[in-house]
């Protein structure tokens, strides 16, 4: 073989590879010109609100309005084929069944010293009523089909007279101390539930609404004894290790508290937002908003979702940051825990989906 033939033979494969690689590595590395569908957190890349045609056939034709049932879970199936619904909203106490919780640490996870007892003093008390043990659970259960509605606590309610609207929904959860007293035109006058964790619990005894139920989103193991004390009436006898003062009395039975299931905290911080996972254990930038954090319960456990009154205008910092107080924008990005612009990423994917629909359009602002 003549030495030109060689260096021909060895160089045309090489053009060939070089080639092949150029062109598949600007799609997908090695993935020769097959373009994956999905992103790195296993959500569809290409979502539009329209209805995959399974879907259009089983929710086309139900009128306006009407509760679709299990929507929201099959349009969130639709663009993350990895969802599955069943995960209970609470703790009970069988809660060590649920293993996806019992290898992690506060706030992703139930796994603690002393967990045990804690736990099932409480939880024994928080199932009973009047001496009698609870039946089935009030928001759980009594509807076949739920319309649920998260209210985030953004200045973007103001002066919408958005109230009507949101008190229709069979569900209204609402967050931390964010009031309905003198603003029920925007806010709606129905609350369900109330999940807090004690930094943002309301301190003012007499501003709890009269039925909702009191749920704890626990994101510290202090967080489980603080309710603990709120249950058996106890004096809290130091505010150590809380960053900010917290309630000391909840006018609550144990029948009406709960402790929101920590898995949802764990899904949306490591699945669908993607936060750095850091070992399991909490670090910077790697905790969801509560806001998430009850936007995922809403997807396991509620057939149509909404949400009012998310979304933050960075552009806008000296605008107000909550509908009820002063403070302003800018003050969100002293934030150590969350990360406001990678969870945004994930809330507008499931705004563009139609899996959640957002009353007040702060999550997407012009941009979807
Ligand atoms: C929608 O219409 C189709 C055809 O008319 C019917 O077979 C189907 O059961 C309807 N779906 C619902 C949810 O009513
Ligand atoms: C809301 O309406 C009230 C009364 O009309 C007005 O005083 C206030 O400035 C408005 N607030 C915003 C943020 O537009
Ligand atoms: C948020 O996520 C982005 C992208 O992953 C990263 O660059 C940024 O440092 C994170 N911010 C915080 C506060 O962790």
């Amino acid at each position: 073989m003549k030495p030109t033939r060689h260096l021909l033979l060895v160089l045309c494969p090489m053009v060939v590879l070089g080639f092949l690689y150029y062109s598949s590595g600007r799609l997908h590395p090695w993935g020769w010109g097959h373009k994956s569908l999905y992103d790195k957190q296993g959500f569809l890349l290409k979502l539009d609100g329209n209805l995959p045609l399974e879907l259009m056939y089983k929710y086309g034709n139900l009128s306006e309005g009407v509760c679709k049932p299990g929507y929201a879970a099959a349009k969130m199936t639709a663009i993350y084929p990895k969802f599955t619904k069943p995960v209970p909203m609470f703790l009970d106490p069988n809660f060590r069944r649920f293993t996806k919780i019992s290898k992690f640490f506060p706030p992703f996870g139930m796994k603690m010293q002393g967990m045990d007892l804690h736990f099932r003093s409480i939880s024994f008390w928080m199932t009973m009523r009047n001496g009698e043990p609870l039946g089935e659970d009030t928001v759980d259960h009594y509807l076949s089909c739920k319309k649920c509605i998260i209210m985030g606590n953004g200045a973007i309610l103001t002066n919408k007279s958005m109230g009507a609207r949101i008190d229709e929904y069979n569900v209204i959860a609402r967050l931390n101390e964010a009031p309905v007293s003198g603003y029920e035109k925007d806010v709606g006058s129905r609350t369900t539930m109330r999940i807090t964790y004690p930094e943002g619990a309301i301190q003012k005894t007499e501003r709890y609404e009269q039925d909702s139920l009191f749920v704890l989103s626990a994101f510290k193991a202090l967080d489980f004894k603080w309710l603990r004390s709120m249950i058996f009436k106890e004096r809290l006898h130091s505010t150590d290790g809380f960053w900010k003062s917290v309630a000391h009395h909840v006018p609550r039975e144990p029948s009406e508290m709960r402790i929101l299931n920590p898995y949802f905290i764990q899904e949306a911080a490591f699945r669908f937002i993607g936060l750095p996972h850091n070992k399991g254990q909490m670090g910077r930038g790697n905790i969801p908003t509560l806001g998430t954090v009850a936007i995922t319960m809403a997807l396991h456990n509620c057939d149509e979702v909404a949400v009012a009154g998310f979304g933050y205008d960075m552009s806008t910092p000296h605008a107000p940051l909550h509908y009820y107080e002063k403070i302003r924008m800018v003050a969100i990005k002293q934030s150590w825990t969350h990360n406001i612009s990678r969870e945004k990423e994930f809330l507008i994917k499931l705004v563009k989906a139609g899996v959640i629909q957002d009353l007040t359009h702060g999550i997407c602002g012009s941009g979807c």
